[in-house]
């Protein structure tokens, strides 16, 4: 397994697909980013090595990210080549939800068993309003369709936006109560692109927490390899709550995951320095140790923080660059 200087494991790649999303939630993409033209992203056969390198170093999880990465017609190949990969035991993707009614079955016959959604608002108006689309009964039937097929693990995202969806939290409890799922809280990151905004919206996730308490919420002892979030519980819900505080202070010392953007750099970090690009190590199956040789030294080099407690995001001027 690959492992950094502080002892972090990782076990997990989070690739980005494309940087074209379909949406443009107005935290993300303020300043309406089109993305970079098609050819420009790996093809399938460059991901396809990609894969095989991180998985012989150990990696047996891959989240598919963008952008939206639904907006890739190959999106069914590209997950199938993902889950044959030996090694690799769980594909994840992280979707605005637009698509899913129609193709979560195709993705779920591809290889896809987990799926993480956005769904920032349960209020139609507010959604089209955050989202720039007026998607929400789509979303919610991709969500409920998603659970049907029995797509294993399926989270959902809200973003915490002060003055926006502060009020929501009432109607998020009542839609999980009955779902198997778990909702999770983004506090609001700073990125290169939405300072203004950031300062107008930023919400603490504690406000939060506070309120979970005071209505019976449990927090939940943390797993071994678990993720950013913290998770809480109530008896009478059968979905869950979790937190996603990036501002909170140990949040970087149990990362557990690298990220690869759509044409191919190594982020060793969401809030971090550009990263070296790999991709000249992707167009022959020979080169496989040397990309593997690659991936190893460039670790060396992964900070034990993040950049945003200085106020600083680093090379990140919105997630859809990087997959979030
Ligand atoms: P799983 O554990 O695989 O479910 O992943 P996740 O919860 O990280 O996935 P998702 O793609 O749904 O991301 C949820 C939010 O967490 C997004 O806003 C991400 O940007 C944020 N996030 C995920 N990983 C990191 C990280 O390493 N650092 C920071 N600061 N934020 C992260
Ligand atoms: N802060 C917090 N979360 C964000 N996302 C996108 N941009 C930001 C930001 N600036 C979320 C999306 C999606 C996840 C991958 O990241 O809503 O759920
Ligand atoms: Fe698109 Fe995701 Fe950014 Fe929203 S947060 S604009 S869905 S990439």
């Amino acid at each position: 397994m690959l492992q950094d200087r502080q002892g972090r494991s990782f076990p997990y790649l989070r690739l980005s697909i494309t940087d074209v999303c379909n949406f443009q939630c107005s935290y993300c993409l303020p300043d309406g980013y089109q993305g970079k033209p098609d050819a420009a992203f790996l093809s399938v056969a460059e991901i396809r090595r990609l894969v095989a390198a991180f998985a012989a170093l150990g990696m047996w999880k891959i989240r598919i990210t963008g952008g939206e990465p639904s907006v890739r017609r190959d999106l069914p190949e590209i997950i199938a080549t993902i889950a044959t990969t030996p090694g690799i035991e769980r594909v994840a993707m992280t979707t605005n939800g637009w698509h899913l009614p129609q193709f979560v079955e195709r993705w779920k016959k591809a290889g896809l068993n987990a799926l993480n959604v956005s769904v920032d608002s349960l209020d139609p108006r507010q959604f089209h309003a955050i989202t720039g689309q007026d998607r929400l009964r789509e979303v919610l039937a991709g969500i409920d369709k998603a659970l049907d097929i029995g797509i294993e693990k399926v989270k959902v995202n809200a973003v915490l936006l002060r003055d926006l969806n502060d009020r929501q939290l009432d109607a998020f409890l009542a839609w999980i109560k009955d779902k198997p799922i778990s909702l999770r809280f983004i506090e609001l990151m700073q990125t290169g692109d939405n300072l203004a905004y950031f300062k107008a919206h930023h919400l603490r996730a504690e406000h939060v927490i506070e309120q979970l308490k005071e209505k019976g919420w449990q927090e939940l002892p943390r797993m071994p390899g678990a993720g950013p979030a913290r998770e809480f519980s109530h008896d009478s819900s059968l979905g869950r709550i979790g937190i996603i505080a990036p501002y909170s202070k140990d949040f970087c010392t149990t990362c557990n995951r690298l990220r690869v953007t759509s044409t191919g750099d190594l982020r060793l970090c969401l809030f971090g320095d550009a990263g070296a690009s790999l991709r000249d190590l992707l167009q022959e199956d020979e080169q496989q140790s040397a990309l593997q040789a690659r991936i190893v030294e460039q670790l060396g080099f992964k900070k034990d923080h993040h950049f945003l407690h200085d106020g600083n995001p680093g090379a990140t001027r919105h997630l859809a660059s990087c997959g979030g």
